[in-house]
């Protein structure tokens, strides 16, 4: 799919006040530093359509993304990130269930896990409560970049075994890379066959 606009359109911590027309949306939620910004920028061949950051906790707000104005990328913040306050981590954590359970317009989530880590409670917990709440998501394993041609794949086996353990059979995932844009011919090609799939039906 050829991206040929993408816009901000919003930030907001209230589910409530998210862009109110029926445009199918799609989330990118993980750990905070996964590279969820970096993603949406890699994606839309912005470089800084949604903010990064070095330092863990950057995206702090439910960000609307408008592309090819017809439908929506949606930049959320981390989980898991431990120097946030707990009374802060507790917002978050509310506007992000809420925004997951109550948001309508939301078509699939992606999970971003990076590539390089042993599975995480944290992310398995998380595709869990998605999986108890029919949440669909696919999995992307982000920073692609940073491993080798031979331990890219081990990893990949490492973490859909300990997935096997949960899950009846692995989720659809990717792997992706914001440097060299690995997985984005892929993610976007999924994106528009659902999106297709939606208006004909
Ligand atoms: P929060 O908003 O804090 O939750 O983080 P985020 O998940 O949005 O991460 P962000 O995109 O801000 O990226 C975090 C850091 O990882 C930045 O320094 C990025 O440059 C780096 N990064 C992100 N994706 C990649 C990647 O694919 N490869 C490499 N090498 N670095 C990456
Ligand atoms: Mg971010």
């Amino acid at each position: 799919m050829k991206i040929s606009s993408a816009e901000f359109v919003m930030s907001n911590s209230d589910v409530a006040k998210c862009p109110k027309n029926n445009l199918p949306e799609y989330a990118f939620i993980g750990r905070s530093n996964v590279g969820k910004s970096s993603l949406i920028n890699m994606l839309t061949d912005r470089k800084s359509l949604a903010k990064t950051s070095g330092r863990p906790g950057k995206t702090q707000l439910i960000n609307h993304f408008l592309i090819n104005k017809n439908w929506f990328l949606v930049d959320l913040p981390g989980y898991g990130y431990a120097r946030v306050s707990k009374s802060s981590k507790k917002v978050f954590q509310k506007f992000i269930t809420a925004y997951f359970s109550k948001r309508t317009q939301l078509v699939s989530a992606f999970v971003l896990i990076d590539c390089r880590h042993e599975p995480q409670k944290i992310d398995l917990e998380f595709m869990q409560w998605l999986g108890e709440n029919q949440i669909p998501f696919s999995i992307i394993f982000t920073k692609g970049d940073k491993l080798t041609k031979t331990k890219l794949p081990l990893n990949i086996e490492a973490y859909t075994n300990e997935m096997l353990k949960y899950w009846e059979e692995m989720p659809n995932y990717f792997i992706s890379s914001s440097t060299s844009g690995l997985g984005k011919d892929e993610i976007l090609s999924y994106i528009q066959e659902i999106n297709q799939k939606m208006a004909n039906s």
